[in-house]
């Protein structure tokens, strides 16, 4: 019997994203994206979010279907992302989910979108080895993780004491006058910076934050840093080196999270390093990752960068794990947890 296909729903900050999978092999999937409407805000505004999903949700299942060459009555399960994430563009994508699951008699599974980033690196390839380290660096979320397999054994090492590392990019970005979301600009611009030009702090490095905060990260005193450069270089007259100040804040960060990553593999005994999450795209942070876990002998592992940034494969992919390990459907009652652990995979 061929395995189970599993439509997977994603709709927990601006992309409205939704796939299917047969057991782990990515079918076909379709993404909207709402970040051209939050522009001009400078961030993610979420009832524009909510309304965008409204609009984009029927369309971009149409096309995922479309993408994979299945009909809707063939799909097996469905999974949603129940959060972390905005409460009202999670609940778009729910509502869309129980609807479907309930018309099509199918059982409905509402997931951890953080855990969906690390099970998108289980698409058209082989499982995690148990124990793997995983980095988990987004624009809302910067954590390090061990996981022994994706449906209840999740385990927090350490997370962001304030700011996630995409949101530090994006705000330096801003500082620099690039436009929203900063992340690509501004690691684009620091390909012709020095990275060494400017020192810069690396939160939660020094001797006295550990062993309390050895897997912890902070970027709220780097971002300091990087405004007080920008502000000297405009009180004294001079033009801002901003390609050698997008490099040297570029290299704080990578610096910091794979020395991180690298001693959490070694404190656990993982030898698997996956990295997930938008920031992931970040090639300076790839290629720092594959020189540091090529010396400490580990095996990196980063999901295609179009997997990195959320969409509806990842779900579909957790999803596909769920319905595999026979976890429990979720309660009819569900709803949106915005502030979801990420010890919970399924809700
Ligand atoms: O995972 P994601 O799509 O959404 C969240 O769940 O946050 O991550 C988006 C974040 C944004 O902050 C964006 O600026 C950052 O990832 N990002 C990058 C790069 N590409 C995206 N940050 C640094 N370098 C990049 N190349
Ligand atoms: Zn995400």
């Amino acid at each position: 019997m061929s395995e189970p296909l599993v439509l997977g729903i994603e709709t927990s900050c601006d992309e409205t994203g939704v796939a299917v999978v047969r057991g782990s092999r990515l079918l076909g999937e379709a993404l909207a994206s709402s970040v051209a409407e939050h522009v001009r805000f400078g961030g993610v505004v979420p009832e524009v979010a909510s309304r965008a999903h409204l609009e984009a949700f029927v369309p971009t299942l149409h096309r995922a279907l479309a993408a994979a060459g299945v009909g809707l009555g063939e799909i097996d399960a469905v999974a949603v992302t129940a959060g972390p994430g905005l409460a009202g563009a999670l609940l778009v994508g729910i509502a869309a989910a129980k609807a479907l699951a309930a018309s099509l008699g199918v059982p409905l599974y509402g997931v951890n979108h953080l855990v969906g980033h690390v099970a998108a690196a289980t698409l058209d390839g082989p499982g995690l080895p148990d124990p793997t380290t995983a980095l988990l660096i987004s624009g809302g979320h910067t954590s390090l993780l061990t996981v022994r397999n994706l449906i209840d054994g999740v385990q927090l090492l350490g997370e962001t004491l304030d700011d996630a590392a995409g949101e530090a990019f994006d705000k330096v970005a801003r500082l620099l006058g690039m436009p929203y979301p900063g992340g690509p600009v501004l690691s684009a611009a620091a390909e012709s910076g020095d990275r060494t030009a400017f020192a810069l702090p690396r939160g939660l490095t020094a001797p006295k934050d550990q062993p309390e905060h050895r897997f912890d990260f902070s970027f709220s005193g780097l971002k300091t840093a990087v405004s007080r450069t920008v502000a000297a270089a405009a009180r004294s007259g001079l033009q801002l080196p901003a390609a050698d100040v997008a490099a040297s804040f570029q290299e704080a960060v990578v610096d910091v999270v794979t020395a991180k990553a690298v001693a959490a593999c070694e404190q656990t005994g993982a030898r698997t390093l996956l990295i997930a999450g938008g920031v992931a795209a970040n090639r300076r942070l790839r290629e720092l990752a594959q020189q540091r876990c090529a010396a400490a002998g580990l095996q990196l592992r980063v999901p295609p960068v179009r997997l990195c940034t959320d969409n509806g494969a990842m779900i579909a992919a957790l999803g596909w794990a769920v319905v595999a390990a026979g976890a429990p459907v979720s309660p009819p009652d569900f709803g949106a947890d915005p502030g979801l652990p990420v010890t919970i995979s399924v809700v």
